[in-house]
């Protein structure tokens, strides 16, 4: 299985537009460096051919940073064979509608995620004109096998956290609202989890995690209180719907007794001080066998 990391940051992106926090004004100063576009990465499910974890608003410049997803050879190829979505929080979704050049769209997603896009966000309704949209159901008992294989997915739901625009929405009594993608190579048996917002740690989580051989997980916030400290609400991490990486309740010290080849944080808020590649929390993690995502990278598992 091959994958791409085409972004790391939690919504916004850093920089974000109308920040001027620290870490914003030192992307802005050196965005080579420094820059993170929103978290997203490609799963190969055929010889070039990619489905994009999450689409993000960034999705037009991250297919341009990546040889892998350019169109070709017919003027109109593409090696972008659809969408798969953890949830339908907007920096999730909303390079969608930025891909109604495409002749169709296929999007894999659970009940409640397509729920909120089809009632919510109307994007069936938006993008029939151009780009018709074909929905596949992301399970989250059984599997579905992407294309034909080698690739099945399956979705582990970790919270129940609706997006803002969603809040009042009649779902039908869909509620998988967030999952972590489970992706097995059946040629290979190789497993990638893809976890970019973790409300909870629930057992079917331990379950998915164990043999994976990558894990992407939620790094938003380094700290519970990060949120708070920051200003910008008076929510922990954890009641925004995402565990911190330490302290109590922190993943890092679990991640570090998985037995996963690679584990990797990803979806970092402008907050969190690893955004800095100097921060100290990076050896720290390092010790412990984690690493943050980098963009770009092409991972073979
Ligand atoms: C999240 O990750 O919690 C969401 O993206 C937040 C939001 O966009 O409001
Ligand atoms: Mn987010
Ligand atoms: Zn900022």
């Amino acid at each position: 299985m091959r994958l791409l990391v085409l972004g790391t940051a939690a919504g916004g992106g850093v920089p974000q537009w109308n920040c001027a926090c620290a870490g914003c004004a030192a992307a802005r100063a050196d965005p080579a460096r420094r820059r993170r576009r929103h978290a997203s990465i490609a799963v190969e499910a055929g010889p070039g051919r990619w489905y994009v974890v999450n689409a993000t608003p960034d999705i037009g410049e991250q297919i341009e940073a990546c040889p892998q997803l350019h169109p070709g050879p017919g003027r109109r190829d593409t090696p972008l064979a659809g969408v798969i979505l953890t949830d339908a929080e907007l920096d999730h979704t909303l390079g969608i509608p930025r891909l109604r050049e495409a002749s169709g769209l296929r999007i894999v997603a659970t009940g409640a995620v397509r729920a909120a896009l089809s009632g919510g966000l109307r994007l069936d309704a938006v993008l029939g004109p151009y780009a018709g949209v074909s929905w596949a159901a992301l399970p989250e008992k059984g599997l579905e096998v992407l294309d034909g294989g080698p690739l099945e997915v399956q979705g582990v739901r970790v919270s129940g956290k609706r997006p803002r625009y969603a809040a009042d929405l009649d779902a039908g009594g869909e509620d998988g609202w967030v999952v972590a993608l489970r992706v097995r190579d059946r040629r290979s048996g190789r497993v990638l989890v893809y976890a970019p917002c973790l409300a909870a740690w629930p057992k079917e989580l331990d379950e998915a995690l164990s043999g994976a051989d990558c894990v992407f997980f939620d790094g938003t916030f380094w700290d519970d209180d990060e949120p708070r400290r920051a200003g910008f609400t008076d929510r922990t991490a954890t009641r925004m719907g995402h565990l911190p990486i330490t302290g109590p309740g922190g993943t890092a010290g679990r991640l570090a007794e998985l037995p996963a080849a690679r584990r990797l944080y990803t979806h970092l808020n402008n907050t969190n001080p690893l955004v800095d590649p100097d921060d100290a929390g990076h050896r720290r993690l390092a010790a412990a066998g984690i690493e943050v995502a980098r963009e770009g990278a092409l991972i073979e598992l």
